[in-house]
């Protein structure tokens, strides 16, 4: 299973962060007792309390001061937790579909794909591990929406083709993970570089051909990826 490349939340905050999802704290603040979330977790309320701080340092949860009461509304990087969670969990204990069909739009980037994929320590194990020699670059496919991209994470959680990361003795380079794809219908592969992607917008797809030449792509126009779990 690949790593995420982030450090872990503190596992024993996670029934806390799921009391809050469960008590509405995903779509705006609500208010919540100590007294409450106690309860819910079958704690004390000054570890409740302490957990709430502790949610709020890891920047997973924000609170806001109503008089008297408190308010608590999940931040983005706290949803971003539970949906990991969430992917962990779906992919141990659900069979993966065969495929999924990504779409979105074609964009230029500032031609690190091709630097990248001009390395040799990557060109031989694609070579080996994919069964071609791919053109140098990758394209990119900016995703139409967040469910896509999710899937595209649970793609991530569930792991795929390892090409090993190396030294140049310069600097070194990190893990990719491989996907097998259809680009239209043109075979080829989405990469997903462990150390850098911090986030799942965009699909990074190789192939044996150049595929702007053999689709007719520009930037701006829509295309098709079907990529499948199934790596045999
Ligand atoms: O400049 P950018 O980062 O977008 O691209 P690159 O990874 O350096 O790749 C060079 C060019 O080849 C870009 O226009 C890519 O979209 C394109 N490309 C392609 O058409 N087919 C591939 N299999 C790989 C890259």
């Amino acid at each position: 299973m690949a790593k995420e490349g982030r450090r872990r939340v503190n596992p024993a905050l996670l029934p806390t962060l799921i009391e809050l999802l469960l008590m509405g704290a995903r779509e705006g603040p609500v208010p919540v007792t100590t007294e409450e979330l106690a309860r819910r977790i079958g704690r004390s309320q000054q570890a409740a309390s302490k957990h709430l701080e502790a949610l709020e340092r890891e920047g997973l949860v924000e609170r806001y001061r109503r008089g008297r009461a408190t308010e608590v509304k999940l931040t983005p990087k706290g949803v971003n937790e539970l949906v990991g969670l969430y992917l962990i969990l779906r992919s141990t204990l659900e069979e993966p579909p065969e495929s999924y069909l990504f779409t979105g739009e074609v964009f230029s980037g500032l031609g690190e794909g091709r630097y990248y994929m001009s390395l040799e320590g990557y060109r031989r194990q694609f070579a080996e591990k994919l069964g071609f020699e791919p053109y140098p670059g990758t394209l990119n496919v900016r995703l139409d929406s967040p469910s896509q991209s999710m899937q595209l994470r649970e793609l991530v959680v569930r792991g795929g083709i390892r090409v090993k990361g190396f030294s140049d003795g310069v600097r070194t380079y990190g893990d990719v993970i491989c996907y097998r794809a259809l680009v239209e219908d043109v075979a080829g592969a989405v990469v997903v570089a462990e150390r850098t992607h911090y986030d799942y917008t965009v699909l990074e797809v190789i192939a044996p051909v150049n595929l702007r030449e053999a689709l007719g792509l520009r930037d701006g126009d829509r295309v098709s990826v079907r990529v499948f779990f199934r790596q045999g």
